[in-house]
């Protein structure tokens, strides 16, 4: 299959592109464009064979439920059971990075949700990702558009590397504004909240919706091999690397120390804060950010383990983010990447 690239800058303007695209889904087929989280992989959410083909492209246990994608927060009620909790989480982050599990209606199949009675819904903020939804007149399923695996694509250029040859089209927006995937709840039935999967709309911005917002186990700790998590994404281990990524704790002079002892002696790629680029060897090394900028960080962060997974490093090093705000989807992303080992610096 031949993989087209298509620019789009401005939706509004060239909506004849995202016509086209329109076109390709109604006829079952799939469609890379961009979200302001990372870019999805999406086909036609009510058309079972169109999930199939999602699950085929990436890679993907089937197992593993897609999110379907609406144009407005109030179309979720089609498509799904929504209650009053699910319209204040809408009113205060919708469209945006957020996602909502609620009880399915019929008309999901079941494979776009693994076989579970339940859907996530979420209304992306960016326009190509809102045009194109729109103009389809269904929903569209996405996973993120990268071979089950791989971190999430932030570039049309990620998703190529992923997806050439077996998908039609990708929709190039640029870089993804968040650069991590969304915040994903589920609505409890005492009111309260879980959270399944941290992002940019963090943990105290949901205790603002609810005042019981608990977090998922899988979210910060590995689950053992008998438990089962509540999303089954988080059983898989996501965003791996193929050399091994350790994160790296402790005071950041004694960090650095410890990495240019290391660039010393073996080939290793390291992930750093900025201010610390300066003092070490540039071979293998990708700033994702200053330290106390964590947008930058998350918005960086897929590229540069893409990055270091290029090199011939025999080992990846990247600091361990902290665990509040935007820093525990930060966290959460990095500990699965590196299958939860963490080097103490003392
Ligand atoms: O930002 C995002 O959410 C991106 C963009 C493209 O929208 N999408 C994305 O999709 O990250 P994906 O498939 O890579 O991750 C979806 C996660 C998976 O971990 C899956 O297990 C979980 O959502 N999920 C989907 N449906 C679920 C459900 N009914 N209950 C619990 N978890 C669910
Ligand atoms: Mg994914």
């Amino acid at each position: 299959m031949n993989t087209e690239l298509i620019k789009i800058t401005d939706p509004e303007a060239q909506e004849s592109k995202l016509t086209r695209a329109a076109h390709v889904l109604r006829a079952g087929g799939l469609v890379a464009f961009p979200t302001e989280t990372v870019y999805g992989l999406g086909g036609n959410a009510t058309d079972d064979s169109a999930a199939k083909k999602i699950y085929a492209a990436k890679g993907r246990p089937s197992d593993n439920p897609l999110i379907i994608h609406i144009a407005d927060p109030a179309d979720a009620a089609n498509y799904a059971y929504v209650n009053g909790t699910y319209l204040a989480l809408a009113k205060a982050f919708m469209p945006g990075p957020l996602t909502v599990v609620l009880p399915k209606k019929d008309c999901i199949p079941a494979s776009v949700t693994g076989g579970l009675d339940t859907v996530a819904v979420r209304c992306p903020s960016h326009p190509v990702a809102r045009k194109l939804i729109a103009l389809c007149g269904f929903p569209i399923a996405a996973p993120s558009a990268n071979r089950s695996g791989k971190p999430s694509p932030t570039t049309a250029s990620h998703v190529h590397e992923d997806m050439d040859g077996r998908i039609g089209l990708i929709l190039d927006g640029g870089e993804c504004e968040i650069g991590l995937e969304s915040t994903i709840v589920k609505i409890d039935a005492d009111g309260g909240l879980t959270l399944l999967r941290p992002g940019a709309v963090t943990y105290d911005a949901l205790c603002m919706i609810s005042d019981k917002v608990r977090v998922a186990d899988a979210v910060t700790r590995q689950l053992a091999e008998n438990e089962r998590p509540l999303s089954p994404g988080m059983k898989y281990r996501h965003y791996a690397p193929t050399a091994p990524l350790v994160l790296l704790s402790g005071k950041a002079e004694r960090v650095l120390a410890f990495l240019q002892n290391e660039q010393a002696t073996r080939r290793c790629a390291i992930l750093c804060y900025t201010e610390d680029a300066e003092h070490l060897e540039k071979t293998d090394l990708f700033p994702i950010g200053g330290r106390e900028d964590l947008p930058t960080q998350a918005k960086q962060l897929f590229d540069a383990l893409r990055r270091a997974d290029h090199t011939d490093a025999e080992i990846i090093y990247a600091p361990m983010p902290p665990k509040d705000g935007l820093g525990l989807a930060l966290y959460n992303r990095m500990i699965r990447a590196a299958a939860h080992t963490v080097k103490e610096i003392l």
